[in-house]
């Protein structure tokens, strides 16, 4: 377990590092949760620009997936995933979900990912629980 105690949104960049450094091939999926505006879209922003991705970010909210291609030599692929709106495992499914989880060369950033959790495998899932204490963003790392 690792902790991080964020002030300024900036700082998300060595947790975004940390995240990165800590993944590999079997392990790419970093699940996120925290309520609204805890800071997961702006920690995957951080991780986009880490894998050095030239098109910005933005929430996939509306469209459950995104995908973005890297300039990063073990991670190729960028899929960035909300999952607020999911009520039933076969959305997912209608979407490919599960296949994505386990492409080659790919790292799968998942928003409300604890809605999902027990769907995730452990052994490949990093997970990133952030919470908002006044001014500071304590994110704990697990999984690790
Ligand atoms: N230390 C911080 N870490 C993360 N976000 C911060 C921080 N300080 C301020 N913010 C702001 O908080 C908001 C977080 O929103 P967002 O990343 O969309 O949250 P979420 O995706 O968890 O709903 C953004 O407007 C961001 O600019
Ligand atoms: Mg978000």
């Amino acid at each position: 377990m690792k902790k991080f105690k964020i002030g300024e949104e900036e700082k998300l960049i060595d947790v975004a590092k940390f995240l990165i450094s800590n993944s590999n091939k079997d392990k790419n999926i970093i699940s996120m949760s925290g309520d609204l505006g805890a800071g997961k879209t702006a920690l995957s922003k951080k991780i986009a620009s880490a894998l050095k991705i030239k098109s910005e970010i933005t929430s996939p909210t509306f469209t459950i997936i995104k995908e973005y291609t890297t300039q990063d030599k073990t991670f190729k692929h960028l899929y960035h995933f909300d999952v607020y709106r999911i009520k039933d495992t076969s959305e997912l499914d209608n979407i490919g979900f599960f296949e994505y989880l386990y492409k080659d060369n790919s790292l799968c950033l998942i928003e409300w990912g604890d809605k999902i959790r027990d769907l995730l495998p452990d052994e490949k899932t990093i997970d990133v629980k952030i919470e908002i204490e006044g001014n500071v963003r304590n994110i704990e790392i697990g999984g690790i």
